[in-house]
């Protein structure tokens, strides 16, 4: 594949090319990527490319002569060659991955010609140009970008370039789909585990496990490009495993919950992995730091303060539950605590990532107040971020009323104000 780039910054162009996987196959010569300088084709002494656009307006337009002569001395060698004059343009189709395979296949010869300023002089366009690709429905200040971004993509689609075919025919938007999701080493890091089946070396479990993640994310990230797939009979059935998988989760049999003992921690830890991520993706500055600790929920457990819920044998909650009064609950300003001794506080409480939505949390609500009354409590008292608007919502669809707010002192160098809430139970 031959690829010419008519630009005014040729030497920038080389040094990205010139790099990598790209610059090894132009020294192996299954490339030949050449970046002309489109100023060394000016007929004035100047060396001026541009000038001013008639009608007036702002910003210059590149003139068509030093772009026409620079196109000739392109094409003067490369009769015999299937070229393909394409300008870079956000007037132009959106470039894809299909389109990079059309180019690849019908091709043998690129010319890239990137325009700059205002863009160039419509009249070069009607003249020489086969085709406009645009980069997206933005502007860039030149064509350079765009014109590395196509150069790129279609260049490791030639054979040779990378070091099989499946390098690149398994990724995404090769057929339609997302790829899977990918891990290397360590096996596991910050308590993140590599997916089971990635590590039990059956390649046939995980051909299927990386097709349904492929289904699965197309679905949830780009619902535009799943419906367009046109689906076999295998991947019909996997997309209806999918799809069965997460209805299972309308839960149909009631959650229960128990004391944690110590074999839970995994599935805790988990749990509050799922909750760290998501207060992260929220931009709330709550759980961030190290809290809470796997010594911690040790210790809540250990004190019979820790409780999981369950649904049909699988862990899908956690929080704990202490009668001890908080003593950072002392200091609440802009309001008061309306509830008096016994009480009990909820702390450290998630549900697991694919029990959210599914009423998990109301049950979890509903077992704090079971389990305050039957200690003898008569009322429960909590905190939240100000910004965890599920918890609020949670706590004021339950009845629990805000009632200050305090500062605590778990998650140092993160924001330690939250929002205070309590519910007096009526027995
Ligand atoms: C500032 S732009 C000119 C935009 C032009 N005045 C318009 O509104 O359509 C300068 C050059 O950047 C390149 N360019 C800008 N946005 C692009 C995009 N989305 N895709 C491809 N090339 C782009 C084109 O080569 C264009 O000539």
């Amino acid at each position: 594949m031959r690829i010419d780039i008519l630009t005014l910054f040729p030497d920038s162009m080389r040094a990205v090319l010139g790099e990598s996987i790209l610059g090894r196959a132009a020294a192996r010569g299954i490339l030949d990527i050449r970046c002309r300088q489109i100023r060394d084709y000016t007929e004035n002494r100047q060396k001026q490319v541009d000038d001013y656009p008639y009608g007036g307006g702002w910003g210059q337009v590149m003139m068509a002569q030093p772009l026409k002569s620079c196109l000739d001395d392109v094409m003067r060698d490369a009769s015999g060659l299937r070229s393909r004059v394409i300008y870079l343009s956000p007037q132009g189709q959106p470039f894809t991955q299909a389109k990079a395979r059309q180019l690849q296949a019908d091709y043998d010869h690129l010319v890239l010609v990137c325009g700059h300023y205002e863009g160039v002089d419509e009249r070069f366009i009607e003249a020489c140009v086969d085709e406009e690709l645009s980069l997206g429905d933005f502007v860039l200040t030149g064509g350079e970008i765009a014109a590395m971004a196509v150069a790129d993509c279609v260049c490791r689609m030639v054979p040779g370039v990378l070091a099989d075919e499946a390098c690149y025919t398994g990724e995404s938007h090769w057929d339609g789909l997302l790829e899977y999701p990918q891990y290397t080493r360590p096996e596991t890091w910050e308590g993140r585990a590599v997916p089971e089946v990635l590590r039990g070396g059956n390649h046939a479990e995980i051909a299927e496990w990386r097709r349904r993640q492929s289904l699965a994310r197309t679905m949830d990230k780009r619902p535009d490009l799943f419906e367009k797939l046109e689906l076999d009979a295998d991947d019909r059935r996997r997309v209806e495993a999918i799809r069965r998988d997460r209805a299972r989760r309308r839960l149909t049999s009631p959650l229960t919950y128990r004391p944690a003992a110590e074999a839970d921690l995994p599935d805790i830890l988990e749990i509050v992995r799922q909750a760290k991520d998501g207060l992260r993706r929220n931009r709330v500055d709550q759980w961030q730091g190290n809290y809470p600790t796997a010594d911690l929920f040790r210790a809540d457990i250990a004190a019979g303060a820790c409780y999981v819920l369950e649904y049909e044998g699988e862990t899908a909650g956690v929080f704990v539950l202490t009668n001890d009064p908080e003593p950072e609950y002392d200091a609440i300003t802009d309001g008061r605590w309306r509830s008096a001794p016994p009480y009990c506080v909820l702390h450290r409480s998630a549900i697991r990532a694919d029990f959210r939505g599914t009423g998990a949390a109301d049950a979890l609500i509903r077992a704090v107040e079971e389990l305050t009354a039957r200690r003898g409590g008569t009322a429960v008292r909590v905190d939240t971020h100000r910004k965890n608007k599920s918890m609020r919502a949670l706590l004021l669809r339950h009845g629990y009323r805000f009632c200050g707010n305090v500062l605590v002192e778990s998650e140092p160098g993160h924001d330690p104000r939250r929002q205070c809430f309590e519910k007096i139970l009526h027995p």
